[in-house]
């Protein structure tokens, strides 16, 4: 194994970057490839089986540019996906999942709550993850439309904040002290979302946890990269000017159709 081939990393759209960018600062020497398959979102009202698809495809897209391992940026992808992904291919997969535990773990009011998507939360994966706290309870909301907007960099908008009320409010009144993001879309929303929840409700996401999972098993299993400070490289199936604004205009985002 070359430890100097790259990292790839892919989601259902630019909301896999908030992960990306976890993993840049912890893992600066890192080449990472990201993958950001916008003409196909969201995932998150599509079968299990158009998941694992897609999934395969990008997939496929990151081993051809020769990548080390994948992260599969996608919540939605992973609760849906990882197992065949790691079935069907001979590289490791790190995955990301609401982060219930931490969660469920630290709550005083056992109560709280999880935005995600429909995917993920009829998931099998996520459900079975759900049975192992059923000492807390558990305020499951589809993120509706939240996903499409992000992709259309419509971030702040005035619909936005109209869709996170009507989500949040019914968290709130239950009594909620932790809520978690299960999208990995959703971490862009944190401003917004702060000014709508009480000041006492904590926000968690897995982004951290990702990059450091990817740092233990590199180091363990497939090899730190050590060539100093790379360059990442984007793709996107869509309109890069999004993804690009994303990422503050840093980076040149490359359009090709995969
Ligand atoms: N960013 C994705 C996730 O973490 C998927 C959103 C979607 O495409 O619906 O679930």
């Amino acid at each position: 194994m070359d430890n100097n081939k790259p990292i790839g990393i892919f989601d259902s759209g630019i909301g896999g970057t908030s992960i990306w960018a976890e993993i840049h600062q912890l893992l600066p020497d890192e080449k990472t490839i990201y993958l950001a398959d916008s003409k196909n979102a969201p995932y998150g009202q599509k079968s299990k089986a158009e998941i694992i698809a897609l999934s395969c495809k990008n997939t496929e897209f990151l081993l051809n540019m020769d990548c080390k391992l994948i992260v599969v940026a996608c919540n939605t992808a992973t609760t849906n996906a990882i197992q065949e992904l790691r079935a069907k291919y001979n590289v490791p997969f790190i995955g990301i999942e609401p982060a219930i535990k931490p969660a469920a773990t630290h709550s005083k009011t056992q109560t709280i709550g999880i935005l995600a998507t429909q995917g993920t939360l009829n998931s099998e994966l996520f459900n079975k993850n759900v049975e192992k706290f059923h000492n807390t309870k558990i305020v499951e909301q589809v993120g509706h439309g939240l996903v499409q907007l992000i992709e259309k960099g419509e971030i702040n908008s005035p619909e936005m904040t109209k869709l996170l009320r009507s989500y949040l409010n019914p968290m709130i009144e239950a009594n909620i002290d932790y809520l978690v993001l299960g999208c990995s879309h959703y971490p862009y929303l944190i401003p917004q979302i702060k000014k709508i929840l009480p000041e006492h409700i904590h926000i968690i996401d897995s982004g951290e946890a990702v990059a450091r999972q990817t740092q233990n098993v590199l180091k363990e299993k497939v090899g730190l990269s050590n060539i100093k400070n790379r360059e990442p490289l984007f793709y996107t199936n869509s309109d890069p000017k999004v993804l690009s604004e994303i990422l503050g205009n840093k980076y040149e985002v490359i359009e090709k159709d995969f």
